[in-house]
């Protein structure tokens, strides 16, 4: 777990006007660190679990030691939303859905232009801040959001899953470039979505879930582990002679 100050593979100032510099800015080298940082702060009792993959952390809340959980759900949390927000975004204006997934989202909610209205209207309507995502879960693909920094992959999400495409609904997110018109920014996302990417994470998916592993499992050596952290608060001895060899 290394902190990433600039994630984008691209200039902060690419994706305008859809997404101005400043708040990419902001973005990326306040709140993006910020999260990052303080899931460090967090685990700096257990370092063993900085270890972990984010997105394995955070499928596995309610396992980890009571101390940590919410800070976890929280900046893990930041951590895992915006690397995958920054994931799916590209320069050079509208990029075409590949067929294939296009096909898949026409049928799954009746057109093109249906997905786009719902996945806009779940975004409008999420109360304060949150995200709007589209999900692959074990049976279906599902627009819908989570609030704060929440993830479909938590335990507790109301539409558990896979995030394909995600939308970050914090004013933090666009309140320079689009003022509190959080419908204007929904409409500009449309503009920087790199639909490759979505398009690869949803055969991903399928992959996973033919495999019944769509979401992250729990090993049991890590069960285990937790358990012991859980119970006695650091962890066992053969794992920190481990560390230091
Ligand atoms: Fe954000």
């Amino acid at each position: 777990m290394r902190i990433a100050e600039y994630p984008l593979p691209f200039a902060e100032d690419a994706l305008e006007p859809f997404m101005d510099a400043r708040t990419l800015f902001q973005h990326n080298r306040k709140f993006f660190v910020g999260y990052q940082t303080q899931l460090q702060a967090a685990l700096n009792h257990f370092p063993i679990l900085r270890e972990w993959p984010e997105e394995y952390l955070i499928a596995h809340i309610r396992a980890l030691p009571g101390g940590i959980r919410r800070a976890v759900r929280n900046n893990g949390g930041g951590v895992v939303n915006h690397r995958h927000f920054y994931s799916v975004l590209r320069p050079g204006g509208p990029h075409p859905i590949p067929q294939p997934l296009a096909d898949v989202l026409a049928h799954r909610f009746g057109s093109l232009m249906r997905f786009k209205e719902e996945f806009a209207s779940v975004a409008a309507g999420r109360f304060g801040v949150g995200w709007c995502w589209l999900i692959l879960t074990e049976e279906e693909i599902y627009v819908g959001s989570t609030i704060n920094q929440d993830n479909p992959l938590m335990p507790h999400a109301d539409i558990r899953g896979v995030p394909l495409l995600g939308l970050d609904l914090w004013e933090h997110a666009y309140f320079l470039c689009h003022e509190n018109r959080r419908p204007s920014y929904i409409q500009a996302f449309w503009n920087v979505i790199d639909w490759d990417v979505v398009y690869a994470r949803y055969l991903h998916g399928l992959e996973l879930r033919a495999q019944h592993a769509l979401l992250p499992v729990l090993t049991e050596a890590d069960s285990q582990l937790l358990e012991h952290l859980r119970k006695h608060g650091s962890v066992p001895e053969a794992e920190q002679e481990g560390e230091d060899t």
